[in-house]
This record gives structure tokens, C-alpha cells and sequence, in this order.
């Protein structure tokens, strides 16, 4: 469904604009439907950049992001760009951000109302929005009408989160969704994103929280300094991480249901076997090996 190829983004930086900064290089990864892609990764290590690029904020530098066969670089046109937003939608990391306190929080419907539903009747659009906040497990009594500040995170984080869902959406890039919010919150919106998985919907979810994110993931992409440095099924990335960095990533997430000494131990009884990592011929590809079956190794960009 989403297919990005080979996809580079260089930012311009530096008082003139002289100097380059290589925020995503060569990656290359799917989404299908009903699967979540976690992209995960030291600050820095360009998962926004590409969630923004995927939502079409941002152009790539080069390569293409293919969603449902179509190059979303050649969406021109306020038709074409509205229709690709009615099926592909992202949620932020600060909730409180998206919504102007000067205004009640439902009027983020209000504004796909205006823009998708111009001639729907209240009644239907009234229907349409306690489904979606149904979804999202939110009570129409407890938000509708309310500021912002009369809100917690994980309400509007869900309001914005059924506002995506009002429109038919295919796709979602979530970009940090549950770091600031508690840890009950937190697994709330992940059941949520779940139960969203489970209809189908492709999730790209970009996490700094890998003892929580892996729970909802079926592929785990590990990002260092733009590059895919290792990419497979989720279980296979955290059982047995192949990458030096993503040994050291993993090495660093207390988890839910082990201790770090029984994970040493674990390892020491039985080392993942090392792979031998191919060095780039020049600097603007980052070839992977697949070490086993779907599971991918990036070389060495140090
Ligand atoms: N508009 C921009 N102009 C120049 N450089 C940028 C711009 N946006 C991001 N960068 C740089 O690109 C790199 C990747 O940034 P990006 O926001 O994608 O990282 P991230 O993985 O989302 O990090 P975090 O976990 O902190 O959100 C960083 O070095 C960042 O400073
Ligand atoms: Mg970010």
C-alpha cells in the first residue's frame, strides 16, 4: 500500500544555506494494510523526516514514495491533494499543539466537516462523529464542548486521532503518539491503535519507547544517522538484533518482562550469529543483507 523507494532527503543548512545534512538515505520499506511499521531511532535519526515526507510535507530529495501504486511527489492540485488526505492522515506527538485553546477541541471536526462533508446533515455528520469517537473509546459527554485545557493528553490525542477517522483513512502516520502521555494513557492509545491495525489500517508509527512499541508493531525498521540499520518482523528484530546499534538500542530499553541480567545471560549461552556487513562502494546507498528470512542488516555508516 505505502512503498517507499529508495528515498533521500538532504536539508540545506548552515546561514547561507551552503552546507548539506543527510537526514534519510536510501531507505526503502513497505506498509501493508493492517500493519504497523514502527520506526524506531535516536533523536535525530530522521523517523519525523520521514513520516512528514510520507504525509507529503516535505519533498524527498530523492527516490519515491508510492502509495497505492501512485508517486505522491506527483500530487498537484488542491482535488488531488485533498483526496490523498481523505485516505492518509498523521497524528503528533504534543496533542495540545494541534488545537487552538481559544477554540472548543471538537472544532478539528468541524474543520473536516467544511472540507470533505460540506452537505452532509447534521444528523448524519452527528452519527458520523459518536461513531469515530466510539472508536477511539471516548465518551461524547466528557469531550464534546470542552476546551482544550479542560482535556487530558490521551482525550485529545484520541479526538485527534477519531478526527482522522471520520475520513476514510487507508493509512496513518503516528509520530510519537504516546510519549507524553501517562503510562496508563499510553497503553490505552496503543490498544486503540490496535484495535485500528485490526481494521485494517497501516500504521507507521514512530516510537522512542521500543518496551512499548514493540508491542503493537509487526515490522520494526531501526534507523541510525537516516540509514535503515536493521528492518524485520518485530519479534525476530528484538530476539535477535543482528546490528551492532540496534544491540545497543535494544540493550538500553528496560523490558516489561525480563530482566537485562537474564537477557545477558541469554545471549551469552547463545550469541546471535555474526554477520558479515558488505561496505558501501560510495556513500549514497545503504545497501541491507538479509540475514534470515525477511530480516534485514544495514552496513556500517559510522
Ligand atoms: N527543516 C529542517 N531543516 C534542517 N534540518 C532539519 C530539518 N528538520 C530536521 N532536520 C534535521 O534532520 C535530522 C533528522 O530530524 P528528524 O526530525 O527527522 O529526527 P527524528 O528521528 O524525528 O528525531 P526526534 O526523535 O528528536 O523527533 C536532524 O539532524 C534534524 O536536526
Ligand atoms: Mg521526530
Amino acid at each position: 500500500m505505502l512503498e517507499l523507494k529508495h528515498v533521500h532527503k538532504v536539508y540545506r543548512v548552515g546561514a547561507f544555506g551552503g552546507g548539506r545534512l543527510r537526514a534519510v538515505r536510501d531507505v526503502t520499506l513497505t506498509v501493508r494494510p493492517g500493519e504497523v511499521v514502527s520506526l524506531i531511532g535516536e533523536s535525530g535519526s530522521g523517523k519525523s523526516t520521514i513520516g512528514k515526507m510520507v504525509l507529503g510535507l516535505l519533498r524527498p530529495t530523492s527516490g519515491s514514495i508510492l502509495f497505492e501504486g501512485t508517486d505522491i511527489t506527483t500530487i498537484r492540485g488542491f482535488a488531488a491533494k485533498k483526496d490523498y488526505y481523505s485516505r492518509v492522515q498523521g497524528v503528533f506527538q504534543d496533542p495540545f499543539s494541534s488545537f487552538n485553546p481559544i477554540f472548543k477541541a471538537d472544532r478539528v471536526f468541524e474543520m473536516i466537516r467544511s472540507s470533505y462533508f460540506p452537505k452532509m446533515s447534521d444528523a448524519d455528520w452527528k452519527d458520523k462523529v459518536l461513531t469515530a469517537l466510539g472508536t477511539v473509546r471516548l465518551d461524547p459527554e466528557n469531550v464534546l464542548n470542552k476546551y482544550p485545557h479542560q482535556l487530558s493528553g490521551g482525550q485529545l490525542q484520541r479526538l485527534l486521532i477519531a478526527r482522522a477517522l471520520l475520513l476514510d483513512i487507508k493509512m496513518l502516520v503516528a509520530d510519537e503518539v504516546i510519549s507524553m502521555l501517562d503510562a496508563s494513557t499510553r497503553i490505552d492509545v496503543l490498544n486503540l491503535l490496535a484495535d485500528l491495525k485490526e481494521r485494517g489500517l497501516g500504521i507507521l508509527f514512530v516510537t522512542h519507547d521500543l518496551s512499548l512499541g514493540n508491542y503493537v508493531s509487526d515490522t520494526s525498521v531501526i534507523l541510525r544517522k537516516g540509514a535503515i540499520a536493521e528492518m524485520g518482523p518485530t519479534g525476530r528484530v528484538f530476539d535477535n538484533p543482528l546490528h551492532p546499534y540496534s544491540r545497543h538500542l535494544l540493550s538500553c530499553v528496560p523490558q516489561l518482562h525480563r530482566t537485562w541480567a537474564e537477557v545477558d545471560a541469554e545471549l551469552a549461552a547463545d550469541p546471535p550469529e555474526d554477520v558479515v556487513l558488505p561496505i558501501a562502494e560510495d556513500d549514497h546507498s545503504a545497501p541491507l543483507v538479509e540475514a534470515e528470512e525477511g530480516h534485514f542488516v544495514g552496513i556500517d555508516q559510522a
